[in-house]
């Protein structure tokens, strides 16, 4: 059957896409169930977007209650689930207003016409390694030389700086530099965790320079590292920052937060989407903000990340790792070898789904519900594999 779905999928879809050869039918909590029903813990959540689990009830039941009511009228009118989860967002992020989109890409696109207007300068810097997304503006941003070169001429007034470098950034400001955007936590870079300090003395530079601080949180955000946003982990509050991936739980839906302040340079036609912040994807977000909170689901991250890490402990001096990195459940197992995808296709014969950037590391990004069942399982996985190189 997967051979049929190859076939058909060569036929009839853009060749973007180099899949791994399973196809899942079904899924519930951390489990995935492929099409000949063999079950897989997940350790990868769609790539960190289906934190609170598949088929999550609490929030599948308020999808399907909204769908019965209302899909779509238009932002021309008022969208009572969408201004609900700007407040409540609001609330979260202490004072930052939202505008919805649909996908980590037009966050980031948002972020960067925002900045610009508000600053009335143009220059963006952002950093090696980095990534942002695809669309032009987005790509701009990414720090890729394989996403973006084939692409190019990019948007110009594009800089990049080394991550985890502030002298590199006050070298690359000019009177011209509106904006530096940075993810918290490098993510499609492989898993690059910056020194503590990092984020706040970018924002000490950036209050000195009039230039504006923008987070992308597309990975980070929603409680991957234990609390709501990563800024708050490191004490930082940024100018702007992007949500996206799993802010409803796996429906699309992105959003571009701003202070006030910033977010009011924005007047009347200067920004729009047609499905921006439509009822279901905010009822979807709403509904998964609800259940974070109820079930205290950063304190189980907080939790079970300690547990994950002494696991972890188990195979960070096997030969074939060079380090285990990460925070909270956004974790990277670098390899010294270029093996990566044939690891993750032995983990899933053994009925294991994680992920891998750049073909030397592995990543973790298990869903948030995880328990500690779930940890050994993994680890044991792991340790059985790796062991082999
Ligand atoms: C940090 C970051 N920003 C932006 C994006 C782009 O998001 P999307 O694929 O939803 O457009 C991603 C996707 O992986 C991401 O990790």
């Amino acid at each position: 059957m997967i051979e049929e779905l190859i076939k058909k999928e060569k036929k009839y879809l853009a060749n973007v896409y180099k899949r791994f050869k399973v196809a899942f039918v079904r899924g519930k909590g951390a489990y995935l169930y492929d099409i000949n029903g063999k079950k897989y813990l997940d350790f990868l959540a769609g790539i960190a977007t289906v934190n609170l689990g598949h088929s999550n009830e609490y929030i599948v039941r308020r999808i399907c209650e909204q769908a019965e009511k209302i899909i779509h009228t238009s932002n021309l009118f008022y969208i009572i689930p969408q201004i609900e989860l700007a407040e409540i967002l609001y609330n979260i992020s202490k004072g930052y207003k939202s505008f919805f989109c649909n996908s980590g890409t037009e966050a980031v696109e948002a972020a960067i016409k925002l900045a610009r207007k508000a600053t009335g300068k143009k220059e963006i810097i952002s950093t090696y390694n980095s990534f942002h997304g695809r669309t032009l503006g987005a790509l701009s941003a990414t720090g890729q030389d394989v996403y973006r070169k084939p692409f190019e001429p990019l948007v110009p007034k594009f800089k990049h700086v080394r991550f985890n470098d502030v002298e590199n950034i006050k070298k690359a400001i000019s009177k011209d530099t509106a904006a530096i955007i940075l993810e918290p936590i490098q993510g499609e870079g492989g898993i690059i965790v910056p020194d503590d300090n990092y984020l706040k003395e970018v924002k000490e530079i950036c209050e000195k320079n009039n230039v504006l601080l923008i987070l992308d949180e597309v990975q980070t955000g929603m409680g991957r590292v234990g609390e709501f946003f990563a800024y708050m982990l490191y004490d930082v509050d940024p100018d702007i920052f992007c949500l996206a991936k799993a802010l409803a739980n796996g429906f699309p839906i992105g959003a571009m937060l701003a202070r006030p302040e910033i977010m009011n340079k924005f007047e009347y036609g200067d920004h729009a989407s047609t499905f921006g912040g439509n009822f279901l994807a905010c009822i979807a977000a709403k509904a998964s903000i609800e259940y974070i909170l109820k079930h205290n689901i950063l304190n189980n991250v907080k939790n079970i990340s300690k547990y994950i890490f002494k696991k972890l402990e188990e195979i960070k001096d096997l030969d074939i790792v060079k380090e285990v990195r990460g925070r909270g459940l956004m974790i990277g197992i670098e390899l010294k070898e270029k093996i990566g995808r044939e690891i993750v296709e032995k983990c899933l014969e053994h009925g294991l789904v994680i992920g891998v950037v750049h073909d030397n590391v592995l990543r973790l990004l298990p869903p948030l519900i995880i328990e500690r069942k779930h940890v050994d399982f993994a680890i044991n996985v792991l340790k059985k594999i790796l062991k082999e190189y």
